[in-house]
C-alpha cells in the first residue's frame, strides 16, 4: 500500500532546507548502493556524516514524531536517519528493492526496513522525469508529489526513479522499522484508526460505534 502524507513540511520550511542543501557537498551516490543496485544507480547524495545532512535529518525526524498520520500509518519503532539525494542531468535509479536490514552508520543499531519513505524537496514543476515508480499488486504506480509531501511504501516493493531530463529532483529518503511487521495487520490498524479519527468529527467521543472501533 502506498500512503501519501501531505504537508510534512511547509513551503517556507522546504525553502529553508533547500537553501542549505543546494550549497551542500553532494557526492556520487554509486558508492552507497548494494552490489545489485550499483549497476543501476546514478545520482548524488550527501555523506551520512555531513553536518548539514545530520541537522536537517534530525529536524525531519522531529517533525514526523508529531505527525499523527505518519504515526498512524507507520507505527514506527525505529526511523533510519534521513539521507538526501539529488537527481539531475539524466540521473536515474533503475529497478531495485531496498536492503532488508540497514545498519545505522557509526552505531550498533540496525533497522529492519518495513517501510521506505521519500520526502519530496523539489516542486514537480522544477524538473521533468524523476518519478518514483513503485510496483504493487495493481501494477506500476508513478509518484511525484509536491515539495514537502512524503510517500510511504513497503520496502519489499520493486521501485525505480525515472531519468531527470530537466532541472533537479531533490529528496530525503529513509526507512522505518514498524512496531507491526506484517503489512496486512499494519494496514488494518491504520484503517481502523483513520475511521475513528474521521468519526470523531461527526459523533461524540463516547459514541458506542467509536468505542467499538
Ligand atoms: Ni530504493
Amino acid at each position: 500500500m502506498l500512503i501519501p502524507i501531505h504537508g510534512v513540511l511547509s513551503a517556507d520550511e522546504v525553502q529553508l532546507l533547500r537553501e542549505r542543501l543546494d550549497s551542500a557537498a553532494w557526492q556520487d551516490g554509486t558508492a552507497t548502493a548494494g552490489t545489485v543496485a550499483r549497476h543501476v544507480k546514478r545520482n548524488e547524495q550527501l555523506d551520512d556524516a555531513d553536518p548539514v545532512a545530520v541537522e536537517l535529518g534530525n529536524a525531519i525526524v522531529r517533525r514526523l514524531g508529531e505527525h499523527p498520520l505518519f504515526i498512524s500509518a507507520a507505527l514506527p519503532a525505529k526511523i533510519y536517519p534521513p539521507k538526501f539525494n539529488r537527481y539531475a542531468d539524466g540521473g536515474t535509479y533503475g529497478a531495485h528493492v531496498d536492503s532488508a536490514i540497514m545498519q545505522v552508520p557509526g552505531t550498533q543499531v540496525s533497522v529492519r526496513t518495513d517501510l521506505s519513505a521519500t520526502l519530496f524537496l523539489a516542486d514537480p514543476e522544477a524538473y521533468d522525469g524523476g518519478a518514483l515508480e513503485i510496483e504493487g499488486p495493481f501494477g506500476i504506480q508513478p509518484v511525484k508529489l509536491a515539495a514537502g509531501d512524503m510517500v510511504l511504501y513497503p520496502s519489499s516493493s520493486l521501485h525505480r526513479v525515472t531519468p531527470v531530463t530537466r532541472g533537479a529532483r531533490v529528496a530525503a529518503f529513509f526507512w522505518i522499522e514498524s512496531m507491526v511487521r506484517d503489512e496486512g495487520e499494519r494496514s488494518l490498524l491504520f484503517d481502523l484508526d483513520q475511521s475513528i479519527q474521521a468519526l470523531q468529527h461527526t459523533l461524540p467521543p463516547d459514541d458506542p460505534q467509536i468505542l467499538k472501533l
